[in-house]
């Protein structure tokens, strides 16, 4: 009895001393120690997928009512649910789909933020940087690092859509947010489309210090063409096994030094054969995935996502992922690894086959209907282009059927008509 009012005593005491402290600035460790420094992570991101028709179908809305101009760059960002407000993926990373209409441009700009771009349908528009354009083609890879000028523009006859990958909520966490827009929208060419894949990214470079060493030293390469990852995962996948717990995979990297593409982010493609199952997986890098080929099942700590062309999948930290093939199934990733790695913060682990959480009832990542406000027609947006077989050779593919997401296609938007000119028209 007396031990309990001695505790009664102390608490109120301890209570006291809070009060009294919090005009100060002054709070207790000993109460928020076990939820700051904890024995594993525990993310408050969530385990999401965006198939991709129902957000393709919302942005091409926007794009019938915000210029690409009007917005500086026109994205839905794919907020994670576990952190609303945030405009972030995982705490550490953001993800945004953006699109570009026939003639438009979006304004020439350069920030702190390393960004990387992940065409998911639409070819021949560019991303610009620093004087060269990369022509963009589905599901090439696209860096515009940090603090190279960049701007988009699309001279084809289609939109383009592409996923944004950057490190905004890194350099928020840093405070180092820097950005410059240049006067004009364009940047001047200085040298020709696919400059520095001719120069850097066949395993040679020019002489250092010589006038044909263009690029930055340390981020020469900017474009990684899906014809040739491609190539490469399939090459791979030909004469190796698939490793147990990631199937065939293949990280990017950047020629200057081996390393990941980017100081904050690193990108790599996962090849699975049809029928074949990871066994569970986590690692402290929070992952977003794009679908790129086939279909099949991820499996993270108890839920179930069944994954389809262009669908969109986050992951967070310490999350166990299982993946399923039921058709040949080609991923690829971004993930904060880059930054991690250089903190000796990066962890994995391998589990048995069975090992991961004991899974509640299988919960299945709702379809969303697409939405139709007043006075919208279904029938107005097109549904995304379906891949076809792509054969392995440079140069053959794209691997998709030429995108219908324009008016020639579909009946012409109210704006259209009221402009009495065809939506795919450049100018727009
Ligand atoms: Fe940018």
């Amino acid at each position: 009895m007396a031990g309990t009012a001695r505790a009664n005593d102390q608490q109120a005491q301890l209570q006291a001393l809070y009060a009294e402290m919090r005009p100060h600035n002054l709070y207790p460790l000993w109460e928020v120690l076990h939820a700051l420094v904890t024995p594993t992570p525990r993310s408050p991101a969530l385990a999401h997928l965006w198939p991709y028709a129902p957000a393709r179908d919302y942005l091409l809305r926007a794009g019938d009512l915000i210029s690409a101009e009007q917005a500086e760059r026109r994205v839905l960002i794919l907020e994670n649910p576990g952190l609303p407000g945030s405009s972030a993926v995982t705490p550490s990373l953001y993800a945004g789909l953006q699109l570009i209409l026939p003639g438009e441009v979006a304004p020439c700009h350069r920030h702190t933020q390393c960004a990387l771009r992940f065409v998911m349908e639409g070819d021949g528009a560019y991303t610009a940087v620093d004087g060269e354009k990369a022509v963009m083609r589905p599901f090439d890879l696209v860096l515009t690092p940090n603090w190279q000028w960049h701007d988009h523009g699309n001279e084809s006859g289609r939109p383009m859509i592409w996923l944004d990958g950057l490190d905004i909520p890194t350099v928020r966490f840093y405070d180092a947010s820097f950005a410059e827009r240049l006067p004009t929208p364009s940047q001047s060419e200085a040298t020709p489309p696919g400059d520095s894949l001719r120069r850097y990214g066949r395993n040679l470079r020019p002489f250092r210090a010589t006038a044909a060493d263009r690029r930055p030293a340390h981020q020469p390469l900017f474009h990684y063409p899906y014809a040739e990852w491609r190539e490469s995962l399939l090459a791979l996948a030909a004469v190796e096994a698939p490793d147990p717990h990631l199937g065939h995979a293949m990280e990017f990297v950047n020629p200057a030094d081996g390393g990941p593409v980017m100081p904050t982010i690193a990108a790599h493609v996962r090849h699975l054969p049809a029928g074949f199952e990871t066994k569970p997986r986590r690692s402290t890098d929070g992952t977003v995935f794009v679908v790129v080929e086939g279909r099949g099942t991820a499996r993270v700590e108890g839920r179930e996502f069944p994954l389809a062309e262009r669908d969109l999948l986050v992951i967070p930290s310490w999350h166990a992922l299982e993946l399923q093939a039921e058709r040949p199934l080609i991923l690829f990733g971004y993930s904060d690894k880059a930054a991690q790695e250089k903190l000796l913060l990066y962890r994995e682990e391998r589990q048995a086959a069975g090992a991961a959480p004991q899974r509640r009832p299988a919960v299945t990542a709702p379809r969303p209907v697409l939405a139709s406000g007043p006075g919208r027609r279904r029938s107005r947006v097109p549904p995304p282009p379906k891949p076809r077989a792509v054969p392995a050779r440079p140069g053959a593919c794209p691997a998709v059927q030429p995108s219908p997401g324009c008016c020639r296609t579909r009946p012409v938007s109210p704006r259209c008509r009221r402009l009495g000119r065809d939506r795919s028209r450049p100018g727009r």
